[in-house]
């Protein structure tokens, strides 16, 4: 994305006018910068071969997914819909993991028919209900069991998976137990250790921790894995200057930990493929001036972009059109909703802007659209992908008609 003659292009086209063509608020997301994360990502885990299996929360489009798909790349599903979604963008279920601390039985019955690669289990009484399934069926399931390494992604809380006051996985102590009881069963196959510490996660100590705790681990199971599931959860860079995750250390630490095992990695990243992609435009409906600040009242609301009111996320603002003039006072743009959360960010040097100025949000491609909702009836946003210098609809805005 950058300024051409002041105006904000994406891949050479000017975001006004893919506003006059789409109207706001507008998902848009661009496939170079897509192409680029990915090859990013592989060149960045250089002489491990990973699976990579696309995180389908952090953005379930089905155009992204098969865009996704065409780079060699599975999914990582937390829901039967998820599973659909990923099944229909044409990704093959030999590649697909699917987690989540609460699959119902009619989730697993499909997954199970479908022969996904793995389903990562994260409690017994899951692992119990696979292998009625499993036995029911006459099948032999393939699992991963998820370990909950009790280590700190030193992430927003929010966001934060590993500890062990979290819900997910189970620890070593369980996770030595469900081995030995899938030794025992003739319908469950352990192919695979799983973890996920969290999300965002700039700093690589929390991954050498979690590594650490693995390789104990698997020594006390004396087990061989054909996976190791690392998970996801590399962070992006919000804002500028901000810390960025040491791919090149979390790689060698990868590489170190494999002398010892024979095992194929999988990741699940959402946010590190996604996360720069896409970007959220919107149109200003009002300025409100107070006394202390001035309120930009925007189009689009926390129902299409819920980060920084769920989590006090800072995402960029950038006017679509620059000029040199500044606004004195602080300028806090938000959303129409009644509600004091609806709000994106707070800025204290802004250019001047008026009624009918677009503006965008940055970095919205990960959970994004993927957290969107219908609060207060208001309809869901469009998505378009801009691929070869051309924008087409990948998900067309919802009608009020559909929701009312
Ligand atoms: N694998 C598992 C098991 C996960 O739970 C997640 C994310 C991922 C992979 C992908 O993580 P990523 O690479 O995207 O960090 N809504 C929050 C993020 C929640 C993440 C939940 N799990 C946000 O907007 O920051």
């Amino acid at each position: 994305m950058k300024y051409i003659n002041n105006k904000l292009t994406i891949d050479g086209i000017s975001l006004d006018s893919l506003v006059k063509r789409y109207g706001t608020p507008l998902y848009c997301y661009s496939h170079n910068e897509l192409r680029t994360n990915i090859i990013n990502f592989k060149n960045n885990f250089k002489g491990i071969n990973p699976l990579i299996c696309f995180s389908v929360k952090s953005n379930s489009n089905k155009k992204i997914l098969s865009e996704i798909k065409k780079f060699n790349i599975g999914a990582d599903v937390v829901s039967k819909g998820e599973l659909v979604k990923a099944l229909k963008s044409g990704i093959k279920p030999q590649k697909i993991v699917f987690s989540g601390v609460g699959k119902t039985p009619p989730e697993l019955k499909y997954a199970i028919e479908k022969n996904i690669l793995l389903i990562n289990v994260e409690s017994k009484s899951e692992l119990l209900l696979i292998n009625k399934i499993a036995k029911l069926k006459k099948k032999v399931v393939n699992v991963g069991i998820r370990l909950n390494p009790d280590t700190d992604a030193k992430t927003i809380k929010k966001i934060s998976t590993g500890n062990i006051e979290n819900k997910f996985g189970v620890n070593e102590k369980e996770f030595l137990k469900l081995i030995e009881f899938s030794k025992l069963s003739k319908n469950l196959n352990v192919k695979c250790l799983s973890v996920h510490i969290g999300s965002q996660i700039l700093d690589y100590r929390p991954y050498k921790k979690m590594l650490g705790v693995i390789n104990k681990v698997i020594k006390k199971s004396n087990y061989k894995f054909e996976f190791i599931d690392l998970g996801g959860g590399m962070g992006i860079q919000y804002e500028k200057n901000s810390k960025k995750l040491n791919y090149k250390i979390y790689n060698n630490l990868i590489k170190k930990f494999l002398k010892n095992y024979d095992s194929k990695i999988i990741f699940e990243p959402g946010r590190s493929i996604i996360g720069s992609v896409g970007s959220l435009i919107s149109k200003i409906t009002y300025i409100k001036k107070t006394k202390n600040k001035i309120f930009v009242i925007l189009d689009c609301a926390m129902n299409d972009f819920l980060r920084p009111a769920l989590y006090g996320a800072k995402h960029e603002i950038l006017p679509t059109v620059k000029n040199s003039k500044k606004i004195k006072k602080t300028t806090e743009f938000v959303g129409p909703i009644c509600e004091t959360t609806d709000t994106f960010l707070k800025l204290s040097k802004f250019q001047s802007i008026k009624e009918g100025d677009n503006i965008v949000i940055l970095n919205t491609g990960a959970y994004g659209m993927s957290l969107s909702s219908n609060y207060n009836v208001r309809p869901m946003p469009i998505e378009i992908l801009i691929k070869n210098r051309k924008s087409s609809v990948i998900l067309k805005r919802q009608k009020l008609n559909e929701i009312t």
